[in-house]
């Protein structure tokens, strides 16, 4: 697919994530100190919007039950039974503008 325009980095403050959607697809995206990271919104354990969860550095923890993710690599960082990883995509920022690799 190539890379998709998210946004502007002014959209995104750090710390905050926000949810797109890119063909269909819910992408969480996330400004950790200004570096921005994306992976599914779509939590692997029942698929709440991870984007509805809190961000504490860059650790994503999903509003329904907890489960945790590190939203720069979508590897699971904690949950009481092993859950799919999410999917993490490329970020790039050129001129202000943030796009996702998918
Ligand atoms: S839906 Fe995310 S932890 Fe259950």
């Amino acid at each position: 697919m190539g890379k998709i325009i998210v946004g502007k980095t002014t959209d995104i403050p750090p710390g905050k994530m926000i949810k797109v959607s890119i063909d269909g697809r819910d992408i969480l995206v996330a400004n950790i100190d200004n570096n921005f990271c994306a992976t599914d919104d779509s939590c692997t354990h029942s698929g709440s919007s991870l984007s509805e969860g809190k961000l504490d550095g860059c650790v994503i923890t999903c509003g329904w039950h907890a489960a945790q993710f590190d939203c720069k690599t979508g590897k699971l960082v904690k949950f009481p039974v092993k859950i799919r990883d999410l999917t993490s995509y490329n970020v790039t920022v050129e001129s202000e503008n943030i796009f996702v690799e998918m």
